[in-house]
C-alpha cells in the first residue's frame, strides 16, 4: 500500500520505498503540506507548525476571530492567489466579473490502483505494476472552480508524479493565467538551487546557489523547453554532497516554454512551484471544459548521486517508450559533420561503405537531403528527396546503403517551413505570424502553426508517407529556432494566449501517432542539440541529440550536468573530427570516444580523413562500445568528480546493478609537469568481492577500492583519457574463505 488515508483524521500519507509524502485536510479545510522526506509512518505531523498572528498576514473568515491562522504562513499543497497567500501561486484565475481570486478548499478525495494519465500529455507509466493514485480535490465554491490534484506513486521507483486536471463546474468561462503542476513546500532547512542552464552549443552548465529571500525563476519563453533552461531542478540542503543530504528533484515532463519558481518567504520557508508557459500564458476554460497541466516527476533522496540514479532509472523504464527504449542501441554514423548540405549519392555511398567495414551499424542522412535544400535558407517543408543531389533517388540509396549490412535513418524538422519553400507558397497562413506583422525569422526559417489540426495532419501524413514509402528504421527530429509570432490564425484574440501550449498538444499528437504506428522506428529528438532535452520529449523520442558541441571536452560539462537527471541512454553523443568545427581544438580519438561512448553512441565525421591507424582504433572502439553497451545503459552511474584539489580531470564510473562489472572512465582537461597523480575512490562496488582491473592486470578486493582508493597511471599528452574496466572474480573475496 504507498497511499494511506486515516480518514477520521484527514491525513494523506503517499509512501514510496525509502520516501514518505504527507498532507492533511485542517480545520478549515485547506490542504496542509506537512512533509516529505525519508520514509515515516503516518502520524500526526501538525505538531511542527506553530501558529501565531503574525502582522500583514490576513486570516480567512472561515477562520473567525482566529488571527493566528494566515495563509501567508502555512504550508499549503496548492497555493492561490488573492485570499491572503502572497507567495508564488500555483493557480491564478480571472473571473468573468474580473476578479481574481481562488478560494481552494477540499472537497473529496480517492485512492486508485494503477497510475494516472493525462489526456494528450507524456506521463509516466506503471510498469512495475505497483503504482497507486491519489486525486484530491479542491474547489473554489463561488466559481465552482475544480481543481483536482494528481499524485501518482511509484513506489519502487521512489517517484511521485504530479499533475492537475483544472475543471469549470460553473457557468461562467474562467481564464487560467497561470495553471500550475505542481507546488512544493519546504517549511525548515537552508536550501540550495540546482539547475542547468545554457546556450545552443552550450547546454546544461550545472549551478547551484543559496535559495535567497524572494523569488527566482528561471524557465523558457522560446516555445520550447530551452537550451537556456532545463526543466529540471534540484533543491538541496546547503550542506548536501553526491553521497548524503536532503535531495528533491522537480522534473517537467514538458517540452514547451515554463517556468519554475522558487521563493524563500519571510518566514525562511520555501516554495518551489512549476507551471507551463511563460506571463503571456492564458487558457479560457468555458463551462464543463476541463484543462490538465502537465506532468511533474517529483522525487526525494539522500544525496545527489542517489536522486540522479533513482530519475535514470524512471526515464528509463517508466518514461521512455518504443522497441528501442530497453534495447541495444545501434552505433550510427550521421552525415552532418561529415558532409553538411554537400550530398550525393556517391559521397554518401562512401561514407556508408566505410562506416560498414568499420562495424558501425546504422548510417544517419542529415539535413540537406530534400528538395530545394542546397543550404540552409531553403526547402523546409518539402520533404521530397532532391533529384539534383540524388538522381538515382531515396530508394536507391537506402537499397544500397541497407546492402552494406548497415539500418538507414534520416533527417527532417517537420514542425518548421522556409519561405522559399512549395508548402509555404500554398500555405502562408500556416506559419505562426499576427495579422499585419512580417514574422520574425531564425536560421532564415518560419515555425508551424502546430495548434492547427491540419497543420498536424499535413506533418503525420508527409512523415507516415516517408516512413511506409522507405526502408527507415531511425528518424532524427530537429527543431531549428525558437518561437516567435505567437498567433494562430484559426484561435480567437481571447484565446491567443492558448497558442504556445496548444502548440505542444500538437506535437505530441503528431509524436503520439506516429511512434504508434511505427513502433520499430528509433526516434532521435533533436532542436539544435539540446534545446529540447526533456522528460516530454524523451516519452516518444528514447534518445536526444546532447549539443551541437561535439568537443569532447566540451561535453564534459554538458553531459556531467544532464547526469543529474537524465539516464546515458537518452544522450546522442558522437565522435567527430580533430580540430573540433565548434572550438577548434584537436582531442585524440580515443578522448573523443571516451566521452561519446558515455552515452548513445555514433560517429560523425569525414571517414575518408581518417588515418588508417585511426579506423582501426574506431574498429576497436565500435566493439568496445557494444561489450560496455548494456553497463552504459543500465549501470548505476556516479560522478566521481572533476578538477578538483589541482588534478584538472573529469572522472565518472558506472557500476552494474548485480555489481560484477564496472567502468571507470577519467578525462584529463590539462595535464602538467611534475604532476599530482590522480586518486580517487570508487563507489558501489561489492566491498566483500574481488574485481579484476582489467587494463591494469590486477585484482583488487571492492573493500580497498572503495575505502584506500585508485590511484591512476600519470595521464600524459593533450587532454589524455583513461578507461578501466573492473569484473567481480571471486564473491566474498574480502574474507578468508
Ligand atoms: C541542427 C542539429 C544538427 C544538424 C543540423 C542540420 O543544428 O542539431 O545536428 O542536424 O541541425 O541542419
Amino acid at each position: 500500500m504507498s497511499i494511506i488515508d486515516s480518514k477520521a483524521e484527514q491525513w494523506i500519507t503517499l509512501q514510496t520505498r525509502d520516501t514518505s509524502y504527507h498532507m492533511a485536510v485542517d480545520d478549515y479545510g485547506y490542504l496542509r503540506h506537512l512533509y516529505y522526506g525519508k520514509r515515516l509512518e503516518p502520524e500526526d505531523l501538525f505538531y511542527l507548525y506553530r501558529n501565531y498572528d503574525r502582522g500583514f498576514s490576513g486570516n480567512p473568515r472561515s477562520a473567525g476571530s482566529d488571527r493566528t491562522y494566515s495563509l501567508d504562513a502555512v504550508c499549503q499543497e496548492f497555493s492561490t492567489a488573492g485570499v491572503g497567500d502572497y507567495r508564488i501561486p500555483a493557480l491564478r484565475v480571472m473571473h468573468d466579473d474580473g476578479s481574481r481570486i481562488a478560494d481552494l478548499r477540499y472537497v473529496s478525495h480517492e485512492i486508485r490502483k494503477g497510475k494516472y494519465a493525462l489526456p494528450g500529455l507524456p506521463a509516466a507509466r506503471d510498469e512495475d505494476g505497483d503504482a497507486q493514485t491519489l486525486e484530491v480535490v479542491l474547489r473554489d465554491e463561488p466559481s465552482k472552480l475544480t481543481v483536482r490534484l494528481l499524485y501518482g506513486v511509484l513506489e519502487k521507483k521512489n517517484m511521485i508524479a504530479r499533475a492537475v486536471l483544472y475543471e469549470n463546474a460553473g457557468d461562467q468561462p474562467i481564464v487560467l493565467e497561470k495553471a500550475g503542476s505542481c507546488c512544493l513546500e519546504l517549511p525548515y532547512g537552508n536550501w540550495d538551487l540546482l539547475h542547468f542552464h545554457g546556450r545552443h552549443a552550450g547546454e546544461m552548465t550545472p549551478e547551484r546557489a543559496p535559495v535567497l529571500q524572494g523569488v527566482q525563476t528561471i524557465g523558457s519563453g522560446r516555445g520550447m523547453s530551452s537550451h537556456q533552461h532545463n526543466p529540471y531542478v534540484i533543491l538541496c540542503d546547503r550542506l548536501a554532497t553526491e553521497d548524503h543530504g536532503d535531495c528533491y528533484g522537480l522534473m517537467y515532463l514538458y517540452s514547451g516554454s515554463f517556468r519554475a519558481e522558487t521563493e524563500k518567504d519571510q518566514y525562511g520557508s520555501v516554495r518551489a512551484v512549476m507551471s507551463p508557459g511563460d506571463e503571456s500564458f492564458r487558457w479560457t476554460l468555458q463551462p464543463g471544459a476541463q484543462f490538465a497541466a502537465p506532468e511533474v516527476l517529483m522525487s526525494y533522496a539522500d544525496g545527489l548521486t542517489r536522486l540522479s540514479q533513482q530519475y535514470h532509472q524512471a526515464i528509463r523504464e517508466n518514461i521512455c517508450r518504443g522497441a528501442y527504449h530497453l534495447a541495444h542501441r545501434p552505433v550510427l554514423i550521421n552525415s552532418w559533420e561529415a558532409v553538411y548540405f554537400d550530398i550525393n549519392t556517391d559521397r554518401i555511398l562512401k561514407l556508408a561503405r566505410q562506416a560498414a567495414a568499420l562495424g558501425i551499424e546504422l548510417f544517419v542522412l542529415d539535413d540537406g537531403w530534400f528538395h530545394g535544400r542546397k543550404d540552409d535558407n531553403a526547402g523546409l517543408g518539402d520533404w521530397e528527396y532532391d533529384p539534383e543531389k540524388l538522381p538515382e533517388g531515396l530508394d536507391r540509396l537506402i537499397a544500397s546503403v541497407r546492402e552494406t549490412g548497415m539500418l538507414f535513418g534520416i533527417w527532417v524538422e517537420p514542425e518548421m517551413v522556409n519561405e522559399n519553400s512549395d508548402l509555404y507558397r500554398a500555405h502562408p497562413d500556416w506559419a505562426l505570424a499576427a495579422p499585419g506583422r512580417e514574422p520574425a525569422r531564425g536560421r532564415n526559417q518560419l515555425v508551424l502553426d502546430l495548434s492547427r489540426e491540419d497543420v498536424q495532419d499535413y506533418i503525420i501524413q508527409f512523415m507516415t508517407g516517408l516512413l511506409t514509402k522507405y526502408d527507415i528504421s531511425y528518424i532524427k527530429w530537429d527543431f531549428n529556432r525558437s518561437v516567435t509570432d505567437v498567433y494562430s490564425r484559426l484561435l480567437p484574440a481571447q484565446q491567443q494566449g492558448e497558442v504556445p501550449h496548444r502548440c505542444v498538444l500538437g506535437l505530441y499528437r503528431v509524436l503520439e501517432t506516429l511512434t504508434a504506428n511505427f513502433p520499430k522506428v528509433l526516434f532521435e529528438g533533436c532542436s539544435g542539440g539540446g534545446g529540447r532535452f526533456d522528460a516530454g520529449m524523451m516519452y516518444y523520442t528514447p534518445q536526444i541529440w546532447g549539443s551541437d558541441d561535439t568537443d569532447p571536452i566540451e561535453r564534459l560539462t554538458i553531459q556531467k550536468g544532464i547526469s543529474f537527471g537524465y539516464p546515458l541512454s537518452t544522450v546522442g553523443a558522437h565522435v567527430s573530427i580533430a580540430p573540433n568545427h565548434q572550438t577548434g581544438r584537436s582531442t585524440p580519438i580515443a578522448t573523443r570516444a571516451a566521452v561519446a561512448a558515455t552515452g548513445a553512441f555514433g560517429y560523425e565525421l569525414d571517414l575518408g580523413l581518417v588515418s588508417a591507424a585511426e579506423q582501426e582504433e574506431i574498429r576497436r572502439q565500435v566493439q568496445q562500445y557494444r561489450e560496455d553497451e548494456p553497463l552504459i545503459r543500465q549501470g548505476l552511474y556516479y560522478r566521481l568528480g572533476e578538477n578538483t584539489e589541482g588534478m584538472d580531470a573529469f572522472s565518472w564510473l558506472l557500476v552494474s546493478e548485480d555489481q560484477e562489472q564496472a567502468l571507470l572512465t577519467v578525462v584529463a582537461t590539462a595535464t602538467h609537469g611534475n604532476a599530482r597523480l590522480i586518486h580517487l575512490r570508487f563507489k558501489g562496488l561489492d566491498p566483500a568481492a574481488l574485481y579484476e582491473l582489467r587494463e591494469e592486470g590486477l585484482e583488487r578486493t571492492g573493500a580497498a577500492l572503495m575505502n584506500a582508493g585508485y590511484t591512476l597511471p600519470r595521464l600524459n599528452g593533450d587532454y589524455p583519457a583513461f578507461r578501466l574496466h573492473l569484473k567481480k572474480v571471486q564473491t566474498g573475496a574480502g574474507k578468508e574463505e
